[in-house]
């Protein structure tokens, strides 16, 4: 995994040597290029100084994940083992570029997760609060971002474009449309997060099978009502987390989700049915928060959703090998 490791090693370095490695990055990665994907963002929401150029707004928090033993059937990766314990880095973040996304609004929320495993096996992820992403190939994706763009005469998306757009591309309707029945969540641990993609997960045996995974809230999934969302204002999930874990640590199961035959396994607008076998694997327990106002230790490091453990390997999904290159030429434009 050529472009996993340049994410690993991105998140550890700075200035020229980065430069160096999205550049490298960029080689190995398809068409279009990361810079011109992240172009293409940039001209929908802005550049914000310092900022992710996507899940902009966000909080630091960390915790440990606690196996139940019962991913062993599936996978050899070593968080899933039965005893396994492992200390996890998590940021908490609203999805876009705007980095004062409101959180009364029925948008993305995001969970990252770095597991601090011993020698040289990683293991992160990059999940959203929607089991589906808003394009299933980049091509679709760019057109989605191109339709957005503010008109440069007006300086305002153009609301015919974008209508015109979505019409011939009914696949942006899946996350928006989730998105309206089951969001927005009082609070971060009121929300199920979903890996999208598809990973491959290999057991002991050498089996090999597509799963995705979901972090289900153990406090129960909750929606705001139309009264609540006034109530609360654009800005209450990162105190409400803090309070909440102050109180006891927020916690979600991790289900392995897996699939029947002919469920679409390659693509990331293709939400499987709420009855798939599910394999709860382990727990996520959040038991600390980054102080308000405070930079916190995710801030100047990019999560890889590529960084995985012998026994997990991305799949073919198209929309998975350019997350890596893309994120590092977010975290190389935002530490400049
Ligand atoms: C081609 C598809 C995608 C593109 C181009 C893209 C782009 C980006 C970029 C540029 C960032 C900022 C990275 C940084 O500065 O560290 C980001 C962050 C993020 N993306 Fe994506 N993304 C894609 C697919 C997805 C999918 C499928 C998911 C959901 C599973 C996702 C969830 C997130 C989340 C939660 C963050 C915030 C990460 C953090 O907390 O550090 N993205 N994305």
């Amino acid at each position: 995994m050529v472009q996993a490791r340049i994410g690993f090693a991105i998140s550890a370095l700075s200035g020229g040597a980065l430069a160096l490695l999205v550049g490298v990055a960029a080689a190995v990665a398809q068409e279009p290029a990361p810079e011109a994907i992240v172009d293409a963002m940039e001209k929908v929401s802005g550049t914000h100084a310092g900022k992710r150029r996507s899940g902009a707004k966000g909080v630091c928090a960390n915790g440990e994940f606690v196996s139940t033993g019962a991913g062993t059937r599936l996978t050899t990766a070593s968080p899933l083992q039965p005893g396994a314990r492992v200390p996890v880095t998590a940021r908490f973040s609203n999805g876009g570029g705007n980095p004062r996304a409101p959180d009364n609004a029925p948008a993305v929320r995001g969970l990252s997760l770095a597991f601090e495993l011993p020698g040289n096996d990683s293991l992160e992820m990059v999940m959203i609060n929607v089991p589906a992403f808003t394009a299933s190939t980049l091509d679709s994706f760019m057109k989605l971002l191109a339709s957005r763009a503010p008109d440069p005469t007006t300086g305002q998306p153009d609301a015919q474009r974008m209508a015109a757009a979505d019409r011939e591309n009914a696949e942006w309707a899946v996350q928006p449309n989730w998105l309206r029945a089951n969001s927005p969540p009082p609070s971060y641990a009121a929300a199920p997060f979903f890996s999208v993609n598809s990973f491959v997960f290999q057991n002991a045996a050498g089996e090999k099978r597509h799963v995705r995974w979901t972090f289900e809230p153990v406090a129960g999934r909750a929606v705001l009502t139309p009264e609540e969302r006034a109530a609360r204002g654009a800005d209450f999930l990162q105190d409400e987390l803090r309070a909440r874990v102050a109180q006891a640590p927020a916690e979600w199961r991790m289900m392995v989700v897996l699939p029947r035959e002919g469920d679409p396994l390659l693509s990331a607008t293709a939400i499987w049915p709420a009855d798939r076998e599910q394999v709860e694997v382990g727990v996520l327990r959040i038991t600390g928060v980054a102080p308000a106002g405070e930079p916190g230790a995710c801030d100047p490091v990019m999560y890889n959703p590529l960084l995985l453990p012998a026994g997990i390997e991305p799949s073919e999904d198209p929309m998975l090998p350019i997350r890596a290159p893309v994120y590092a030429v977010s975290l190389s434009r935002r530490l400049q």
